[in-house]
């Protein structure tokens, strides 16, 4: 039988997408997950539910790699779905340092390819691939209020979301007939977090702010945050707001 949706995300192992992966496990939908690791609970999950999930194990801050991926998983996507969906959700926050430490160009790069290029390769194979489709077709890249607003430290994951930013307002510029929103998600308890309170204050200097933030509970949950991501994919006006912040919606 045909799905009704393809969605395929990435960085569903753990954190945010992990939560998204779980609220796209629903009967019709076929699901394609990117990440280094492979994730049982979500292959159990989806075994009761009853949904075709593929996990494809990649390390997407490796370009070559990331190009061979996106166009191995494009080719396999069902031609007869309704919807097809393209999740960029993989990030990361590393390296944290202020500008006059930021000197290994192999963190950098991997950070860019990471969070922009790999983002770019897999636009360009879904791009390709729906085109001929006559289908619902939506594009979410996971952004953050870093790539709006500057935030000593984070020079390198700052450049890497706006540079998101842009790249998604420039794709919705160019009128693929694909809906398209870059979106802050607010601020999550994930690993990406922990990460960010272990960093040391002469790296980071707003540790202290984001530990408190933790402490007294302002923290949304990855659950939460991925129901309200799901509902708001779902929206008509999806994509009417190419830069948007789920913390605008209830
Ligand atoms: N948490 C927040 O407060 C927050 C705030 C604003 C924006 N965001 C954004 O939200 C998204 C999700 O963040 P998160 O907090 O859930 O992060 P996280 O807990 O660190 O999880 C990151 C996910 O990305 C995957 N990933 C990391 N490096 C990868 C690589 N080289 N290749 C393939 N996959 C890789 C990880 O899987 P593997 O380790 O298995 O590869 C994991 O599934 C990111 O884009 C982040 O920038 C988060």
């Amino acid at each position: 039988m045909a799905p009704s949706t393809v969605a395929v995300l990435t960085g569903a192992s753990r954190g945010l997408g992990q939560a998204l992966a779980l609220g796209l496990l629903q009967a019709g939908t076929r699901l394609v997950t990117v990440s280094r690791n492979h994730d049982d609970t979500l292959a159990a999950r989806a075994m009761e539910a009853g949904v075709s999930l593929q996990q494809v194990q990649s390390d997407l801050a490796n370009p070559a790699a990331a190009e061979r991926v996106a166009s191995q998983i494009v080719a396999g996507l069902p031609k007869d779905a309704q919807r097809y969906l393209l999740i960029n959700n993989a990030g990361t926050v590393d390296p944290i340092k202020q500008a006059c430490d930021l000197s290994n160009a192999g963190s950098i790069a991997a950070a860019f390819s990471l969070n922009v290029t790999s983002v770019i390769l897999l636009t360009a194979a879904f791009l390709q691939a729906v085109k001929p489709l006559q289908a619902d077709c939506r594009i979410l890249n996971i952004s953050s209020g870093a790539g709006r607003r500057p935030m000593p430290g984070w020079g390198v994951y700052c450049a890497t979301k706006a540079a998101l930013d842009r790249y998604t307002e420039v794709l919705h510029a160019e009128q693929h007939g694909v809906r398209i929103v870059a979106l802050a998600p607010g601020v999550i308890d994930t690993g990406m977090q922990e990460k960010i309170r272990g960093s040391a204050a002469n790296d980071f200097p707003h540790v202290e702010r984001f530990s408190h933030m933790h402490d007294s509970g302002q923290l949304s949950s990855p659950a939460d945050t991925a129901a309200r991501i799901l509902r708001y994919i779902e929206r008509d006006d999806f994509g009417t707001i190419v830069l948007d912040d789920i913390r605008n919606y209830a």
